[in-house]
């Protein structure tokens, strides 16, 4: 069977994500991605959390509480931040990433990731990335203001060096309403 969207953004970080590794939720909304790389990483990885809203950084909290998880350090900050936040120690790399773009559902529709900071946050995360480590991002597009980002995006990533970096779309084509796609980076070289 294809994989849904939802399915196949977690089945590509789950092969590429390790035990006691770092990783990041650049959306972190209401807490899914953040329990699943939760999961991924476990007792002694990390999972950085992202979100600019008090009220998705409030939201997902109470899910970690809930899940009695102990790895989860949420930030209430723009993830084109990220760098800020990061080891200071180079050696330690970033395993994965995910990025959901667009708004958080039943809550302000104007609040939404933007081209700028989404495109500067995925290239400081590709600066940390460890070899086969992997960003996926998750692209809504249907929204006001979706079509210039996945715009922007797309040009972006159309660009990134064969060498160094395999790039990914994953999506259906039939389906109506401009349904969500996948877009995953995977580093092949340090
Ligand atoms: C589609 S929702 C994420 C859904 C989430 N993955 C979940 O499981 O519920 C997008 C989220 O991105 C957040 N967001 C928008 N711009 C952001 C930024 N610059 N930095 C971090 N988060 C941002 C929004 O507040 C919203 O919560």
């Amino acid at each position: 069977m294809l994989k849904g969207i939802l399915n196949y953004a977690h089945y590509l970080l789950e092969e590429a994500i390790n035990q006691d590794e770092i990783v990041i939720d650049a959306t972190c909304g209401n807490g899914n991605d953040t329990l699943f790389l939760s999961e991924l990483v476990g007792e002694h990885g990390k999972v950085l959390a992202f979100d600019i809203q008090k009220e998705a950084i409030t939201a997902t909290r109470q899910r970690v509480i809930e899940h009695e998880r102990t790895n989860v350090f949420l930030i209430h900050d723009s993830h084109e931040n990220i760098a800020k936040y990061l080891p200071a120690n180079k050696d330690e790399k970033i395993s994965g990433a995910i990025f959901n773009l667009g708004y958080l559902p039943k809550s302000d529709k104007k609040i939404i990731t933007k081209p700028d900071s989404t495109i500067t946050a995925i290239d400081t995360i590709l600066e940390h990335l460890r070899k086969d480590g992997i960003i996926v991002i998750v692209v809504y597009h249907g929204h006001e203001g979706g079509k210039e980002e996945k715009e922007a995006i797309l040009k972006h990533l159309f660009h990134l060096d064969q060498q160094q970096y395999s790039v990914l779309r994953y999506g259906f084509i039939n389906q109506k309403n401009d349904p969500p796609f996948i877009l995953a980076i995977q580093k092949k070289a340090n």
